[in-house]
């Protein structure tokens, strides 16, 4: 079995003057996944694919591509394709000459050429367009554009840079499922890049959130989104509440913390001494509403408060509910605003079990 990843990138580093872009950043893409690097504006998400592009070089570390060391190698020597925020179409030259113009570089014969055009247009299903000019299609249509020149050249990787923001919703929802079907499809093993996490969650085989030049967390969706190990990652994908407390001890393998709220149980790995300062972090879907007190359950802990706000999402109510010391909880309902759960002033109960109440680090 072959277990060579696709990319390595070994205490990747990028400095700009006395800037650190990229601070040592080590990754592993293996054959045919889909990486998606997520993480605030500035933290070198697009610097780091740049490296890998060859656009620019880093200032320590090793990528290497199949195996290969890509040290000082130009861009269209390591075969990628590459998919840039702005497209970055030739406006005079129609679909197939965009999509042609690698190939051209290449050096293929001219009929070859019209057969992988043809190819390319079909997979992101531009067929007939050929002899349009950029400005006589749609945004969406430029993008599938810039994905078949990507794609034309039959690269060994995809790198993508936020490729679907400057679509509507609608669309780049659209294009979600079509990017993911198509790179499932080729088994073509691939980075994207982006700050919507939405975006990363819908696609991604892994997630890696990136902060300040680092990769802070890499999992699966669901462990970034439902295990968190810190607040940043927490706090950067989804609603959450974040609640102070002190961990009183250990009890059938789940921490006690105390808040002033009242007593949590809580997972954590690995699990802080009694005495701990933690930050609790519970997502709102996680939390039971009931209007009166539940029966105490094994696992479960119960806090008392009082709904503050009430919005009205159209698939649900998101509530604020204020409790004992301060920090409001987010919450969610299917109940309408002004009824039962979600009217103001409304006395709930909030159950959440020890395995949705993670417990992280100060
Ligand atoms: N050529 C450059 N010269 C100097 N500083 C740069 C250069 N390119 C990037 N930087 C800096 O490096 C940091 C990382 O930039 P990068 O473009 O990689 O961020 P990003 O994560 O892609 O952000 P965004 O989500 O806004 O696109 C930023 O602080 C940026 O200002
Ligand atoms: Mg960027």
């Amino acid at each position: 079995m072959d277990e060579r990843p696709a990319l390595r990138l070994t205490g990747v580093e990028r400095r700009f003057g006395s800037h650190l872009a990229v601070a040592g950043l080590d990754l592993d893409v293996a054959e045919g996944e889909f990486v998606t690097l997520l993480g605030p504006s500035g933290c070198g998400k697009t610097t780091t694919l740049n490296m890998i592009a060859g656009f620019i070089e880093p200032t320590a570390g090793r990528i290497e591509i199949g195996g290969e060391r890509m040290d000082g190698l130009p861009p269209f020597r390591r075969d990628l394709g590459v998919v840039f925020q702005d497209y970055a179409l030739f406006p005079h030259m129609t679909v197939a000459e965009n999509v042609a113009f690698g190939l051209r570089m290449r050096g293929l014969g001219r009929d070859e050429a019209a057969r992988r055009v043809a190819d390319a247009l079909a997979m992101v299903k531009l067929s007939g367009l050929d002899a349009r000019r950029p400005l006589q299609l749609s945004g969406g249509q430029r993008q599938r554009v810039a994905l078949a020149r990507a794609l034309v050249i039959r690269p060994r990787m995809l790198l993508l840079d936020e490729p679907l923001s400057n679509l509507d919703l609608k669309l780049r929802e659209e294009m979600r499922i079509e990017i993911s079907a198509l790179q499932k499809q080729l088994g073509i093993a691939t980075i994207f890049v982006t700050h919507d996490q939405g975006e990363a969650l819908a696609m991604s085989d892994r997630i890696a959130v990136m902060r300040a030049g680092l990769v802070e967390q890499i999992g699966p969706p669901v462990e970034i989104y439902r295990h968190p190990r810190t607040r940043f990652v927490a706090e950067f994908i989804g609603a959450i509440t974040l609640i102070e407390g002190q961990v009183r001890g250990m009890e059938d393998g789940m921490l006690r913390v105390g808040t002033a709220a009242g007593d949590l149980l809580a997972e954590s790995d690995p699990p802080p001494p009694p005495g701990t300062r933690v930050t609790l972090a519970i997502r709102p879907e996680r939390i039971a509403l009931s209007s009166a007190p539940p029966p105490p359950a094994p696992g479960r802990a119960t806090l008392e408060g009082t709904v503050a706000t009430a919005v009205y999402v159209g698939s649900r109510t998101e509530l604020r509910v204020t409790v004992a010391g301060g920090s409001p909880v987010v919450a969610e309902t299917m109940d309408t605003p002004g009824s039962r759960l979600a009217r103001i002033g409304a006395s709930v109960w909030m159950t959440v079990r020890a395995e949705d109440c993670r417990a992280l680090p100060e």
